[in-house]
């Protein structure tokens, strides 16, 4: 069973999957792993999974067949809302290394091992950095990471504990992609750029087979995503056709969302042109770091889902972030990293146009933890800072009284 081949998303090319691939050779295409999915259908049942790991790897089935790195990444809760009656947030930010990019990366650093790599490299907006050098260092890879300087400081502190090797980048992603490229042959790197290798896609459609799961096998009418890379959309798109293709859901699917930063917003701008591909944002700014992405390799891919999907693209300010991040974290009790708490921002803006209507049930997913971001998020949202008690040594007992 398993992996037989890597097709591209451009020209439908196949390509071995017993040797690592990074993008087409003739086009630059994304390339897919592909499955036997008939022989997966006679033998895998969908009601057997309730006993198995909540992790990623309970999908065992539709994901490569090796050891697993797996630091417990996956299987996140999809808690109903306290405000919508019909919305669920479904919150990544539980994940190791506290955001979603724990998934892809347990994946691809599965199959680096698998395949006898010694060193990877990636350019990253912060929390992908942050999982590669964690699971980079449970497999005993060496890891090389290129950042913006102005990550948050979780995301420097966190490669630095795990023992990558780290460059602090004058610019944004785009010049760290470009560095890992200019660097990468001679220093015998394995590039595990967002979408430039097909096993990072792989872990993170196991959210696309979680939604499902967790609602009975039903797929919702809406979901949500933040959407800097757009792997997390791309992946779960790719769940659905393969879950269909395994009799597990039928043809209905989500209307897919993406929302991103006002600062840095490529594919809102093209959905609103309705063009097919993106334009590298100038000037990207933005707290929500991990959308600070001005051009996405695999933007033909996310326009391709939100027009085949009836979705749409939507784009939050920071102020209106910030707000969502105190909105949630007071309503729901879910304190959330900004990317996250901007699909809270999309979801009210299509609530109040009518593309969603109170009945429709909606995931949001938050993306990622709050506790990332604590060196951005501190004041933020509030004219008057929390005032901190003095301490005061009373009989030999400091306490803040
Ligand atoms: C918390 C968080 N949310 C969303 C994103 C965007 O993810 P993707 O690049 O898969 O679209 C990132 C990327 O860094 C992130 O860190
Ligand atoms: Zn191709």
């Amino acid at each position: 069973m398993g992996l037989t081949h890597f097709e591209c998303t451009r020209c439908g090319d196949h390509l071995p999957a017993d040797s690592p691939q990074n993008t087409c050779p003739k086009d630059g295409g994304v390339l897919y792993a592909r499955y036997d999915l008939a022989l997966i259908r006679s033998k895998a049942r969908k009601h057997e999974l309730k006993h198995r790991l909540a992790s990623i790897w309970r999908y065992a089935e539709v994901l490569p067949d090796a050891k697993p790195v797996s630091l417990g990444e996956g299987f996140t809760p999809m808690l109903p809302s306290r405000e919508y009656p019909n919305v669920y947030v479904k919150d990544e930010g539980l994940n190791p290394t506290g955001s979603f990019k724990a998934r892809g990366m347990s994946v691809a650093v599965t199959m680096a091992k698998h395949y006898g790599l010694k060193k990877l490299a990636a350019p990253s907006a912060g929390n992908a950095g942050g999982a590669l050098a964690a699971y980079a260092a449970a497999a005993g890879l060496e890891a090389h990471i290129f950042m913006p300087k102005d990550v948050p400081i979780a995301n420097r502190m966190e490669c630095d504990y795990h023992g990558a090797h780290v460059t602090l980048v004058d610019g944004l992603i785009s010049d760290c992609g470009r560095m890992v490229a200019e660097r990468k042959d001679k220093q015998g790197w394995f590039d595990v750029s967002t979408l430039k290798e097909p096993f990072r896609v792989e872990g993170k459609k196991t959210m696309g087979y979680e939604v499902a799961e967790q609602l009975g096998w039903r797929l919702p009418q809406g979901i949500i995503y933040p959407t800097g890379g757009g792997v997390g959309l791309i992946g779960m798109w790719k769940a659905f056709d393969e879950m269909e293709q395994l009799g597990w859901i039928g043809p209905e699917r989500p209307r897919m969302v993406t929302v991103q930063a006002s600062g840095c917003a490529p594919i809102v701008k093209a959905w609103q042109e309705e063009k097919s591909t993106s334009e590298m944002w100038i000037d990207a700014e933005t707290f929500a770091a991990g959308l600070r992405v001005p051009k996405a390799y695999g933007d033909y891919l996310i326009l391709d889902i939100l027009r085949r999907s009836g979705g749409t693209a939507v784009s939050a300010a920071d102020d209106e972030i910030v707000e969502a991040v105190r909105h949630w974290a007071s309503i729901e009790g879910v304190l959330a990293a900004p990317e996250g708490a901007a699909s809270l921002v999309a979801y009210q803006k299509l609530r109040a146009s009518g593309f969603f209507n109170a009945e429709d049930t909606v995931v949001l997913f938050n993306t990622g933890s709050a506790y990332k971001y604590l060196d951005r998020m501190e004041g933020k949202g509030r004219t008057v800072r929390p005032e901190l008690p003095a301490s005061r040594n009373i009989g030999g007992i400091i306490g803040p009284y």
